[in-house]
């Protein structure tokens, strides 16, 4: 017998994902960054693909291979992203998974800091811009918008505050602490915030919390 073929579900969509750090550059050799390894947001754009999405995949710098079937577009800061997302749309839903740096540093050296001994450079920083808050309040924004929220304490209190600012659908708030090996690891525990109310999903790897979270999107995009 030959297998049933999977359900694509998303077939005809196109989906746009954010993964990974962005970087935002002190001099040509030094940049500041955030902790991501990108696996959550590559598992989503993964997952998106196999349901038979066109996935645009836009990702700061990570050491995992792109995704099958899915466009890369790689980006480092936090301005590239942003023009990277408006480039790509439009889009039918959105997922923005990246850890994107709240701020870069005001003056970027063009030439190599040299050190001087008795001496540390003080560093001063601007704000960049919320993408997923750009994106939601735009009228080019997806019929559906997901977006992260890391936290390390008051985890709920927090997404909600994002889910009412952010102008997304869907918040999934993870616990990043250090003693819950959510960076870098394959396991994930969220809650998924949206004007229904919260749902707590179990621990699931993070190949899982996407598939899920792609079911999510299918059903809503119906
Ligand atoms: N995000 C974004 N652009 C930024 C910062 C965050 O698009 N400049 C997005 C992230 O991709 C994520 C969501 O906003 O989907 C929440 O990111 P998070 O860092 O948890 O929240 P912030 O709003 O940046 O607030 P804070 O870091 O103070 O918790
Ligand atoms: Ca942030």
């Amino acid at each position: 017998f030959a297998e049933a073929a999977e359900p694509k579900p998303l077939a005809g969509r196109h989906v746009l994902v954010t993964s990974g750090p962005t970087i935002e550059p002190i001099d040509p050799v030094r940049f500041i960054t955030n902790r991501s390894s990108g696996k959550q947001g590559h598992a989503i754009a993964a997952a998106a693909a196999r349901a038979g999405a066109r996935v645009t995949l836009v990702s700061g710098p990570v050491a995992i291979p792109d995704p099958e079937g899915v466009d890369v577009v790689r980006v480092e800061t936090a301005a590239e992203m942003l023009t990277a997302v408006f480039a790509a749309l439009p889009a039918d839903a959105a997922v923005m998974a990246a850890a994107v740096s709240d701020w870069r540093p005001a003056d970027v050296a063009s030439e190599k800091i040299k050190k001087a001994a008795g001496h540390a450079p003080p560093l001063s920083f601007i704000e960049n811009p919320d993408i997923l808050a750009t994106l939601g309040h735009d009228a080019q924004r997806p019929k559906i918008l997901v977006g992260f929220a890391a936290e390390t304490t008051d985890v709920e209190t927090n997404a909600a505050c994002k889910l009412a600012t952010k102008g997304a659908d869907y918040i999934v708030a993870n616990d990043v602490s250090p003693a819950g090996g959510v960076f870098g690891g394959d396991r994930n525990s969220v809650r998924v915030l949206s004007s229904a109310g919260v749902d707590i999903w179990p621990t699931l790897s993070k190949d899982k919390v996407a598939e899920r979270l792609i079911s999510l999107i299918a059903e809503q995009l119906g």
